[in-house]
């Protein structure tokens, strides 16, 4: 971290000794004021729930300018690593600092898909769980019983089991989530193949069956490949932030992934996909673009809990660079699939427009974001809508293990443990039960 020469100086009206903050600069964005003598110096702690103000670590892995629209993966701009990379190339990215060569392309690739199958045992635990849990509640506890199968990875502190569980995590998610999805179908798992690509392995473990082959339709292939791309990794988000406070206390990362799985599935964060495609349902069923104005009003309304699932976000102020790639692809699938009369496609397309010309969220500065055109894109290509949060999540993995080994590598790395203002009852004392 680069000091600043200028201090930040906090001072109290009451007459209590000021204190000089020190400043640092990051390579782009704003500066940062290190406050962690403050408690020792003043006694007082700092108030910011949900995090607003508050950077948690320093980090090189993913930049987001929230007002220009701007997304870096490790300084290369979204747009450029979805029209030119995949997936894999972008693993190796995240996890090692840069893009692979051709050799170190083919080398990662082949430790990946040595990884693919999973533990056999591993489907005697999943049929404990009832054929129509969520996918969500599968992936939970599938995540986190990895480290009941593997135990030679589980030591967060040792580098080489780092490695081994992060290359097993992102070759064993797709296995997984296909085999969540498969278990609810009541069909029997397909057996990855190491020959196909990484998104072409996991459309073949989700849609082949032991009569019938998958049969690859690249525009679909490419498209699963950008929706695991673009949704990799995005800063100290809430997931990252779980796995990194979860794995801050030294435990497994299977288990701290598993939280970061935990965290994602609600609708606030990657469940937002999944309610996006239900909220279009639902205004095709009070019907359809005629319903928008009653559905904006609904939303618009300070009494209703309604929102406008796929829209706004923490940190973008401006169109998600996401959105703006997952809308192009959204063309390209339904092009490919001679969709283009979808009706959800046209009620989003017409939701979108009247959304961005309308005051309530233009002075929000509330735009799409990735999930408003990722369920359209996910159903398209046959996907069922309660799996497209297993899907972020499995895409979302290397993220979260990049962000967890750069936590432990960082020598200013302590268990996250943040303070409260505690606003609740004084001390006082208990009274038998018949005088309370
Ligand atoms: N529909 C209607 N109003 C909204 C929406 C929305 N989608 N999002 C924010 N607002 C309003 C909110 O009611 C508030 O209005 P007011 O100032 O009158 O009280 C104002 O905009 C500011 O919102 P906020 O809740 O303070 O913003 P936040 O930064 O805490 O929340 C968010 C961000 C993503 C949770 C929120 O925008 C939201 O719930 N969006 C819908 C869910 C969604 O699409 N989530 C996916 C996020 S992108 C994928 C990911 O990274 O997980």
């Amino acid at each position: 971290m680069n000091s600043s020469d200028v201090k930040a100086t906090l001072s109290f009206s009451d007459g209590s000794p000021s204190m000089d903050l020190p400043l640092y600069k990051g390579s782009i964005g704003p500066d940062v004021i290190d406050i962690r003598k403050l408690y020792g110096q003043t006694g007082k702690f700092t108030y910011d729930p949900g995090f607003l103000s508050t950077a948690s670590c320093n980090s090189t892995i993913t930049y987001i300018d929230g007002d220009k629209g701007e997304l870096l993966y490790r300084g290369y701009p979204i747009e450029q690593l979805a029209e030119n990379c995949d997936f894999l190339e972008t693993c190796h990215l995240l996890l090692y600092g840069d893009l692979p060569d051709a050799a170190q392309k083919l080398d990662f690739t082949a430790r990946v898909s040595s990884h693919t199958m999973v533990h056999e045992q591993m489907q005697f635990f999943l049929r404990g769980f009832r054929r129509d849990a969520h996918p969500m509640a599968i992936m939970t506890g599938l995540v986190g019983a990895l480290s009941a199968f593997y135990h030679d990875s589980t030591d967060i502190n040792n580098p080489v089991h780092r490695e081994i569980a992060a290359i097993r995590l992102i070759a064993k998610m797709p296995t997984l989530v296909a085999m969540a999805y498969k278990y609810t179908q009541g069909q029997p798992y397909m057996y990855p193949k190491n020959n196909l690509s990484y998104a072409a392995n996991f459309m073949h473990m989700m849609f082949a069956n032991p009569c019938e082959e998958y049969v690859q339709n690249d525009v679909l292939v490419r498209a699963m490949d950008r929706i695991f791309i673009l949704h990799a990794d995005h800063e100290q988000n809430a997931s990252t932030s779980t796995v990194r406070l979860c794995g801050s206390s030294g435990t497994n990362p299977f288990a701290a992934i598993a939280a970061g799985v935990a965290c994602l599935w609600g609708p606030a964060h990657g469940g937002a996909n999944e309610a996006a495609l239900n909220m279009l349902g639902d205004i095709q069923k009070m019907g359809g673009v005629e319903k928008i104005g009653e559905f904006i009003k609904q939303v618009k309304d300070k009494n209703s809990t309604v929102k406008l699932m796929g829209f706004g976000h923490r940190v973008y102020k401006n169109y998600d660079p996401r959105a703006k790639l997952m809308r192009e692809t959204c063309h390209e699938v339904l092009g490919a699939l001679g969709l283009h009369d979808d009706p959800l496609f046209k009620l989003a397309m017409a939701l979108e427009k009247i959304a961005l010309e309308d005051d309530y969220f233009v002075s929000r500065k509330l735009y799409p974001n990735v999930d408003f055109y990722s369920g359209i894109v996910q159903r398209a290509i046959g996907i069922p809508v309660q799996l497209f949060t297993a899907i972020f999540a499995l895409a979302r993995t290397v993220g979260w293990i990049a962000q967890l080994n750069e936590m432990i590598g960082d020598p200013e790395y302590k268990i996250g443990r943040p303070r409260q203002l505690y606003v609740g009852a004084q001390q006082r004392s208990v009274k038998p039960v018949g005088q309370r």
